[in-house]
Protein backbone atom coordinates (compact mmCIF):
# COMPACT_ATOMS: atom_id res chain seq x y z
CA UNK A 1 0.00 0.00 0.00
CA UNK A 2 0.77 3.40 -0.22
CA UNK A 3 2.40 3.60 3.16
CA UNK A 4 4.39 1.07 2.71
CA UNK A 5 6.18 2.79 0.20
CA UNK A 6 6.68 6.39 1.14
CA UNK A 7 10.07 5.86 3.08
CA UNK A 8 10.97 4.30 -0.24
CA UNK A 9 10.28 7.32 -2.17
CA UNK A 10 11.60 9.18 0.64
CA UNK A 11 15.23 6.96 0.28
CA UNK A 12 15.44 6.99 -3.27
CA UNK A 13 14.98 10.55 -3.36
CA UNK A 14 18.26 11.00 -0.17
CA UNK A 15 19.87 8.55 -2.40
CA UNK A 16 19.63 10.46 -5.36
CA UNK A 17 20.59 13.88 -3.99
CA UNK A 18 23.90 12.07 -1.98
CA UNK A 19 24.74 10.71 -5.71
CA UNK A 20 24.75 14.40 -7.20
CA UNK A 21 26.94 15.47 -4.35
CA UNK A 22 29.72 12.43 -4.97
CA UNK A 23 29.46 14.03 -8.45
CA UNK A 24 30.50 17.24 -7.04
CA UNK A 25 33.39 15.88 -4.95
CA UNK A 26 36.69 14.90 -5.49
CA UNK A 27 36.01 11.59 -6.15
CA UNK A 28 33.74 12.38 -8.88
CA UNK A 29 36.06 14.43 -10.88
CA UNK A 30 36.40 11.22 -13.11
CA UNK A 31 32.59 11.31 -13.90
CA UNK A 32 32.42 14.83 -14.32
CA UNK A 33 35.48 14.82 -16.80
CA UNK A 34 33.77 12.07 -18.37
CA UNK A 35 30.41 13.98 -18.86
CA UNK A 36 32.43 16.65 -20.13
CA UNK A 37 34.31 14.48 -23.07
CA UNK A 38 30.50 13.73 -24.23
CA UNK A 39 29.74 17.38 -24.38
CA UNK A 40 27.08 17.28 -21.26
CA UNK A 41 26.52 20.62 -19.96
CA UNK A 42 26.77 22.02 -15.99
CA UNK A 43 23.03 23.22 -16.59
CA UNK A 44 22.09 20.27 -17.94
CA UNK A 45 23.45 17.70 -15.36
CA UNK A 46 21.63 19.66 -12.65
CA UNK A 47 17.96 19.90 -14.65
CA UNK A 48 18.42 15.69 -14.60
CA UNK A 49 19.91 15.39 -11.47
CA UNK A 50 22.86 13.57 -12.65
CA UNK A 51 25.33 11.55 -10.10
CA UNK A 52 27.95 9.71 -9.20
CA UNK A 53 27.65 5.91 -7.49
CA UNK A 54 31.57 5.99 -6.15
CA UNK A 55 33.75 3.22 -6.76
CA UNK A 56 33.29 1.73 -2.73
CA UNK A 57 30.90 -1.88 -1.86
CA UNK A 58 29.76 -0.48 0.82
CA UNK A 59 29.15 3.03 0.14
CA UNK A 60 25.14 3.15 0.74
CA UNK A 61 24.84 0.37 3.06
CA UNK A 62 27.01 2.65 5.51
CA UNK A 63 24.59 5.56 5.37
CA UNK A 64 20.99 4.18 4.88
CA UNK A 65 19.10 2.07 6.28
CA UNK A 66 20.04 -1.60 5.18
CA UNK A 67 16.39 -3.03 4.78
CA UNK A 68 15.16 -0.26 2.91
CA UNK A 69 17.87 -0.24 0.24
CA UNK A 70 17.64 -3.92 -0.24
CA UNK A 71 13.45 -2.81 -0.88
CA UNK A 72 14.86 -0.57 -3.18
CA UNK A 73 17.11 -2.39 -5.34
CA UNK A 74 19.81 -0.54 -4.42
CA UNK A 75 21.93 -3.22 -2.87
CA UNK A 76 22.71 -6.99 -4.44
CA UNK A 77 21.78 -9.13 -1.41
CA UNK A 78 24.63 -12.10 -1.18
CA UNK A 79 23.90 -15.60 0.02
CA UNK A 80 23.65 -15.82 3.71
CA UNK A 81 23.14 -12.11 4.43
CA UNK A 82 24.01 -8.78 3.55
CA UNK A 83 24.38 -7.19 0.80
CA UNK A 84 26.72 -4.78 -1.60
CA UNK A 85 26.32 -1.90 -3.45
CA UNK A 86 24.69 -2.37 -7.00
CA UNK A 87 25.82 0.91 -8.51
CA UNK A 88 30.15 1.56 -7.97
CA UNK A 89 32.04 3.97 -10.25
CA UNK A 90 29.19 4.81 -12.97
CA UNK A 91 26.92 8.17 -13.91
CA UNK A 92 23.74 8.38 -12.25
CA UNK A 93 20.40 8.88 -14.09
CA UNK A 94 17.74 8.78 -11.48
CA UNK A 95 14.49 7.91 -13.20
CA UNK A 96 11.38 10.15 -12.05
CA UNK A 97 7.72 9.46 -11.74
CA UNK A 98 5.49 11.13 -14.15
CA UNK A 99 5.09 13.32 -10.20
CA UNK A 100 8.92 14.03 -9.92
CA UNK A 101 9.25 10.66 -7.60
CA UNK A 102 12.45 9.29 -8.03
CA UNK A 103 11.92 5.76 -8.41
CA UNK A 104 14.81 4.35 -10.18
CA UNK A 105 18.35 4.41 -11.60
CA UNK A 106 20.08 3.83 -14.38
CA UNK A 107 23.75 3.82 -14.25
CA UNK A 108 26.81 4.42 -16.82
CA UNK A 109 30.76 2.99 -16.85
CA UNK A 110 32.47 5.53 -17.16
CA UNK A 111 34.39 3.84 -19.85
CA UNK A 112 34.55 0.51 -22.50
CA UNK A 113 33.60 -2.06 -19.89
CA UNK A 114 30.07 -4.68 -19.55
CA UNK A 115 27.64 -3.80 -18.93
CA UNK A 116 27.64 -0.14 -20.39
CA UNK A 117 24.67 0.47 -18.32
CA UNK A 118 22.98 -1.06 -15.33
CA UNK A 119 19.49 -0.57 -13.84
CA UNK A 120 17.11 -0.60 -11.42
CA UNK A 121 15.63 -3.91 -11.00
CA UNK A 122 11.74 -3.94 -10.56
CA UNK A 123 10.83 -2.73 -6.98
CA UNK A 124 7.57 -1.69 -5.26
CA UNK A 125 7.87 1.36 -6.88
CA UNK A 126 9.46 0.67 -10.11
CA UNK A 127 8.63 -1.40 -12.92
CA UNK A 128 10.21 -0.67 -16.55
CA UNK A 129 7.20 -1.58 -18.12
CA UNK A 130 5.25 1.49 -16.76
CA UNK A 131 7.93 4.21 -16.52
CA UNK A 132 9.92 6.53 -19.16
CA UNK A 133 13.11 7.99 -18.30
CA UNK A 134 12.54 12.05 -18.77
CA UNK A 135 9.02 12.67 -18.68
CA UNK A 136 8.68 14.10 -15.37
CA UNK A 137 11.57 16.52 -16.75
CA UNK A 138 9.48 17.16 -19.87
CA UNK A 139 6.49 18.18 -18.21
CA UNK A 140 8.12 20.65 -16.34
CA UNK A 141 8.93 22.88 -19.40
CA UNK A 142 5.93 21.46 -21.73
CA UNK A 143 2.72 21.21 -20.26
CA UNK A 144 0.94 20.04 -23.19
CA UNK A 145 3.82 18.94 -25.81
CA UNK A 146 2.81 18.74 -29.65
CA UNK A 147 4.60 15.79 -29.49
CA UNK A 148 6.66 13.57 -27.52
CA UNK A 149 9.93 11.90 -29.27
CA UNK A 150 10.54 8.81 -27.94
CA UNK A 151 14.48 7.60 -27.94
CA UNK A 152 16.16 4.53 -26.75
CA UNK A 153 18.45 5.78 -24.10
CA UNK A 154 19.32 8.22 -21.34
CA UNK A 155 21.74 10.02 -23.01
CA UNK A 156 19.79 10.73 -25.84
CA UNK A 157 16.94 12.05 -23.57
CA UNK A 158 19.72 14.42 -21.79
CA UNK A 159 21.45 15.72 -25.12
CA UNK A 160 18.23 16.62 -27.08
CA UNK A 161 17.33 18.79 -24.17
CA UNK A 162 20.67 20.42 -23.78
CA UNK A 163 19.98 21.54 -27.80
CA UNK A 164 16.54 22.74 -26.87
CA UNK A 165 14.57 19.92 -27.91
CA UNK A 166 12.92 19.05 -24.60
CA UNK A 167 10.26 16.71 -25.51
CA UNK A 168 11.82 13.58 -25.60
CA UNK A 169 12.06 10.64 -23.52
CA UNK A 170 13.53 7.14 -23.29
CA UNK A 171 12.37 3.75 -22.74
CA UNK A 172 14.28 2.08 -19.99
CA UNK A 173 16.60 -0.72 -22.24
CA UNK A 174 13.33 -2.11 -22.51
CA UNK A 175 10.99 -2.70 -25.83
CA UNK A 176 8.24 0.08 -26.07
CA UNK A 177 5.20 -1.32 -25.01
CA UNK A 178 1.48 -0.52 -24.61
CA UNK A 179 1.70 0.90 -20.92
CA UNK A 180 4.18 3.35 -22.16
CA UNK A 181 2.62 4.43 -25.12
CA UNK A 182 -0.87 5.16 -22.74
CA UNK A 183 0.94 7.05 -20.78
CA UNK A 184 2.93 9.41 -23.33
CA UNK A 185 -0.74 9.51 -25.18
CA UNK A 186 -2.43 11.37 -21.79
CA UNK A 187 0.17 14.08 -22.52
CA UNK A 188 0.54 14.58 -26.45
CA UNK A 189 -1.24 13.35 -29.43
CA UNK A 190 1.59 12.46 -31.25
CA UNK A 191 4.36 10.27 -30.82
CA UNK A 192 7.41 10.38 -32.78
CA UNK A 193 9.92 7.20 -32.51
CA UNK A 194 13.69 7.95 -32.59
CA UNK A 195 15.63 5.04 -32.48
CA UNK A 196 19.25 4.18 -33.13
CA UNK A 197 20.12 4.09 -36.62
CA UNK A 198 21.28 0.15 -36.25
CA UNK A 199 19.83 -3.11 -36.50
CA UNK A 200 18.87 -3.34 -32.92
CA UNK A 201 17.12 0.48 -33.35
CA UNK A 202 15.44 -1.00 -36.48
CA UNK A 203 13.92 -3.75 -34.74
CA UNK A 204 13.31 -1.39 -31.85
CA UNK A 205 11.01 0.64 -34.28
CA UNK A 206 8.91 -2.40 -35.41
CA UNK A 207 8.23 -3.89 -32.66
CA UNK A 208 6.97 -0.35 -30.88
CA UNK A 209 5.14 0.16 -34.29
CA UNK A 210 3.44 -3.00 -33.39
CA UNK A 211 2.47 -2.54 -29.96
CA UNK A 212 1.16 0.75 -30.55
CA UNK A 213 -1.74 -0.88 -33.21
CA UNK A 214 -4.09 -1.18 -30.43
CA UNK A 215 -3.58 2.76 -28.94
CA UNK A 216 -4.24 4.42 -32.61
CA UNK A 217 -7.74 5.74 -31.70
CA UNK A 218 -8.37 8.46 -34.30
CA UNK A 219 -6.24 11.68 -33.55
CA UNK A 220 -3.60 10.13 -32.01
CA UNK A 221 -0.60 9.86 -34.45
CA UNK A 222 2.99 7.85 -34.54
CA UNK A 223 5.54 8.66 -37.00
CA UNK A 224 8.84 7.07 -37.48
CA UNK A 225 11.91 8.91 -37.82
CA UNK A 226 14.87 6.61 -39.10
CA UNK A 227 18.68 7.93 -38.02
CA UNK A 228 21.66 7.65 -40.56
CA UNK A 229 23.48 4.31 -40.39
CA UNK A 230 25.31 4.23 -37.08
CA UNK A 231 23.85 7.65 -35.39
CA UNK A 232 21.76 7.84 -32.52
CA UNK A 233 19.73 11.52 -31.21
CA UNK A 234 22.67 12.08 -28.94
CA UNK A 235 25.14 12.01 -31.88
CA UNK A 236 23.22 12.95 -34.54
CA UNK A 237 22.40 16.40 -32.76
CA UNK A 238 26.10 17.03 -32.08
CA UNK A 239 27.09 16.27 -35.17
CA UNK A 240 24.25 18.13 -37.16
CA UNK A 241 22.44 20.75 -34.64
CA UNK A 242 20.00 21.32 -34.20
CA UNK A 243 18.42 22.75 -37.17
CA UNK A 244 19.01 19.71 -39.10
CA UNK A 245 17.41 17.60 -36.23
CA UNK A 246 14.14 19.12 -36.43
CA UNK A 247 14.24 18.54 -39.91
CA UNK A 248 14.53 14.73 -39.23
CA UNK A 249 11.59 15.31 -37.41
CA UNK A 250 9.34 17.09 -39.47
CA UNK A 251 10.25 14.89 -42.45
CA UNK A 252 9.46 11.97 -40.13
CA UNK A 253 7.57 8.98 -42.24
CA UNK A 254 4.02 8.63 -40.56
CA UNK A 255 3.20 5.08 -39.01
CA UNK A 256 0.98 4.55 -42.20
CA UNK A 257 4.33 5.00 -44.61
CA UNK A 258 6.25 3.36 -42.82
CA UNK A 259 4.06 0.40 -42.10
CA UNK A 260 3.34 -0.20 -45.63
CA UNK A 261 6.64 0.15 -46.98
CA UNK A 262 8.37 -2.57 -44.51
CA UNK A 263 5.45 -5.00 -44.94
CA UNK A 264 6.14 -5.37 -48.46
CA UNK A 265 9.42 -5.88 -48.26
CA UNK A 266 10.70 -8.46 -50.13
CA UNK A 267 7.16 -9.32 -51.65
CA UNK A 268 6.47 -8.51 -55.50
CA UNK A 269 2.77 -6.96 -55.59
CA UNK A 270 3.10 -8.02 -59.37
CA UNK A 271 2.16 -11.86 -58.55
CA UNK A 272 -0.81 -12.88 -57.30
CA UNK A 273 1.09 -15.05 -54.36
CA UNK A 274 2.98 -12.03 -53.42
CA UNK A 275 -0.53 -9.37 -52.89
CA UNK A 276 -1.84 -13.01 -51.04
CA UNK A 277 1.08 -12.55 -48.85
CA UNK A 278 0.68 -9.11 -48.28
CA UNK A 279 -2.72 -9.44 -46.98
CA UNK A 280 -1.62 -12.31 -44.80
CA UNK A 281 1.50 -10.24 -43.40
CA UNK A 282 -0.82 -6.96 -42.44
CA UNK A 283 -3.99 -8.26 -41.26
CA UNK A 284 -2.58 -9.28 -37.89
CA UNK A 285 -1.76 -5.57 -37.35
CA UNK A 286 -4.64 -4.01 -39.17
CA UNK A 287 -7.18 -6.33 -36.94
CA UNK A 288 -5.39 -4.79 -33.95
CA UNK A 289 -6.54 -1.37 -34.65
CA UNK A 290 -9.54 0.15 -33.18
CA UNK A 291 -12.50 0.88 -34.93
CA UNK A 292 -12.33 4.66 -36.57
CA UNK A 293 -11.83 6.42 -39.72
CA UNK A 294 -7.96 5.64 -39.66
CA UNK A 295 -8.73 2.10 -39.03
CA UNK A 296 -10.80 1.84 -42.34
CA UNK A 297 -8.80 4.51 -44.65
CA UNK A 298 -5.99 1.79 -43.78
CA UNK A 299 -7.55 -1.34 -44.91
CA UNK A 300 -8.49 0.78 -48.29
CA UNK A 301 -5.10 1.03 -48.46
CA UNK A 302 -4.58 -2.45 -47.90
CA UNK A 303 -7.27 -3.02 -50.79
CA UNK A 304 -5.58 -0.42 -53.37
CA UNK A 305 -2.18 -2.50 -52.65
CA UNK A 306 -3.54 -5.91 -53.19
CA UNK A 307 -6.47 -5.04 -55.65
CA UNK A 308 -8.47 -7.91 -53.27
CA UNK A 309 -12.25 -5.95 -52.30
CA UNK A 310 -13.31 -8.42 -50.53
CA UNK A 311 -10.97 -8.14 -47.08
CA UNK A 312 -13.93 -8.01 -45.00
CA UNK A 313 -14.67 -11.92 -45.56
CA UNK A 314 -11.44 -12.34 -43.68
CA UNK A 315 -12.48 -10.30 -40.82
CA UNK A 316 -14.60 -11.29 -38.25
CA UNK A 317 -14.72 -7.97 -35.82
CA UNK A 318 -15.08 -4.83 -37.10
CA UNK A 319 -15.13 -4.32 -40.96
CA UNK A 320 -15.11 -2.12 -43.65
CA UNK A 321 -19.24 -2.46 -44.15
CA UNK A 322 -19.72 -2.74 -40.70
CA UNK A 323 -18.34 0.38 -39.14
CA UNK A 324 -21.52 2.87 -38.33
N1 LIG B 1 20.73 -0.31 -22.18
C1 LIG B 1 20.71 -1.04 -21.01
N2 LIG B 1 21.69 -1.94 -20.73
C2 LIG B 1 22.71 -2.13 -21.60
C3 LIG B 1 22.76 -1.39 -22.81
C4 LIG B 1 21.75 -0.49 -23.07
O1 LIG B 1 19.80 -0.86 -20.21
N3 LIG B 1 23.66 -2.99 -21.29
C5 LIG B 1 19.68 0.67 -22.42
C6 LIG B 1 20.02 2.01 -21.82
O2 LIG B 1 18.83 2.62 -21.37
C7 LIG B 1 20.60 2.74 -22.99
C8 LIG B 1 19.71 2.23 -24.13
O3 LIG B 1 19.47 0.88 -23.81
O4 LIG B 1 20.54 4.14 -22.81
C9 LIG B 1 20.28 2.35 -25.52
O5 LIG B 1 21.48 1.59 -25.61
P1 LIG B 1 22.70 2.11 -26.47
O6 LIG B 1 22.24 2.71 -27.74
O7 LIG B 1 23.67 0.99 -26.55
O8 LIG B 1 23.35 3.16 -25.49
P2 LIG B 1 23.33 4.75 -25.56
O9 LIG B 1 22.11 5.24 -24.86
O10 LIG B 1 23.60 5.25 -26.91
O11 LIG B 1 24.52 5.04 -24.57
P3 LIG B 1 25.92 5.76 -24.81
O12 LIG B 1 25.73 6.85 -25.78
O13 LIG B 1 26.24 6.21 -23.44
O14 LIG B 1 26.86 4.72 -25.29
MN1 LIG C 1 9.94 23.44 -26.68
MN1 LIG D 1 21.94 1.29 -29.83
MN1 LIG E 1 24.65 6.95 -27.56
MN1 LIG F 1 22.42 4.66 -28.63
Amino acid sequence: SRSDVGPLFDLMDQVAGFYAEQLASEDGKKAIDYLKRRGVSGAIAKTYQLGYAPEGWNTLASRFNFVALTKAGLLVSKEGGGGYDRFRGRVMFPIRDKRGRVVGFGARVLDDSLPKYLNSPETPIFSKGNEVYGLYELLQSHSRPERILVVEGYMDVVALAQFGIGYAVATLGTSTSKAHMELLFRFSSELVFCFDGDKAGKEAAWRAMEATFPCLKDGRHVKIMLLPEGQDPDSLIRAEGVAAFERGIASAATLSEYFFGRVQDELSLESMEGRAQLINRSKKYLEQLPVGVFREMMYQRLQNLSGFNKLDVLENTATLSKVP
